[in-house]
C-alpha cells in the first residue's frame, strides 16, 4: 500500500470536534521543540502553487515571549495607540499561552502566481498547525489582533516590508478543569449550492 493518502477516518473525526482552546486557558508546558518542529513540518506540506513557500515560522518560547510583549507594549505607545497602562495589559498578550508560533506570510514575485493564492496557501498553513496540533494532543489557537498588524512589531520582529503576520499561533496543554463546549456552526447545507447556480 502507498505511504499516500490511506484512508483515516480518525482524521475525519478529529476535523469535526477540533476546537480552539483560548491561549490564556492553556496550560504549560506545550509542545517541546521536537513537536513543535513535527506541527510545522504538517504546515510546510499545504498545497502551494509555484512552490514558492512562502511562508516561515517565528517559534517564541519561554523569556522570548517577554521579548515580543515588551515589544507590542512598545508598539502601541510609539504608534500613540494606548496609554501607558494599556501598553502594560498587552505586554501580556505574548505570553498568554505556553509556546507562540508567529506565522510570517512571505510573498514572492518571483514567479506569475496570483498573491491571493499565496495568501490561500498560507491559510491553509496555519490551519495545518491546528490539525497538526490537535492530533498531537496539544491545545492550539490562532490569533491575531492589533499587535499583529503593527509596523513597529513587523519591524522588530525583523520582517521586510512585503511581509505579514498571518497568525500568532499559540500551542500548549489542555487544562482538564477548562473543558471545551461547541460553538455554533454555519449550516452546511445553507452554504451548498448543489449544481450550476441558476438566477431567479
Ligand atoms: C486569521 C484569523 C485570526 C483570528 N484572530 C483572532 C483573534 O485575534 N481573537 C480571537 O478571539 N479569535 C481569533 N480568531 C478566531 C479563533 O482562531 C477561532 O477560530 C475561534 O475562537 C473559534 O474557535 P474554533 O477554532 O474552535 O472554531 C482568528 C481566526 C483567524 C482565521
Amino acid at each position: 500500500m502507498s505511504m499516500f493518502n490511506s484512508p483515516n477516518p480518525e482524521t475525519y473525526d478529529l476535523l469535526m470536534a477540533r476546537r480552539s482552546v483560548k491561549a490564556r486557558d492553556m496550560a504549560g508546558p506545550g509542545p517541546d521543540d521536537k513537536d513543535i518542529k513535527k506541527i510545522v513540518s504538517a504546515a510546510c506540506r499545504v498545497p502551494d502553487h509555484g512552490k514558492l513557500a512562502p511562508w516561515r515560522y517565528i517559534v517564541l518560547k519561554g523569556g522570548e515571549r517577554e521579548t515580543l510583549g515588551r515589544l507590542i507594549s512598545e508598539a502601541l505607545i510609539m504608534e500613540g495607540q494606548a496609554k501607558e497602562k494599556t501598553a502594560d495589559k498587552m505586554a501580556g498578550y505574548a505570553t498568554q499561552g505556553p509556546v507562540l508560533v508567529v506565522a510570517v506570510y512571505s510573498p514572492s514575485d518571483k514567479k506569475a502566481i496570483p498573491e491571493w493564492e499565496q495568501q490561500l496557501s498560507m491559510g491553509a498553513v496555519c490551519q495545518n498547525m491546528l490539525i497538526a496540533a490537535t492530533a498531537l494532543g496539544y491545545a492550539s489557537q490562532w490569533l491575531t489582533g492589533w499587535a499583529a498588524f503593527s509596523p513597529t512589531v513587523r519591524q522588530g520582529l525583523k520582517m521586510t516590508s512585503n511581509e505579514r503576520i498571518a497568525g500568532l499561533m499559540f500551542f500548549g496543554n489542555h487544562d482538564g478543569d477548562k473543558p471545551l463546549s461547541e460553538r455554533e456552526r454555519p449550516d452546511t447545507d445553507s452554504k451548498i449550492i448543489w449544481g450550476f447556480p441558476h438566477t431567479g
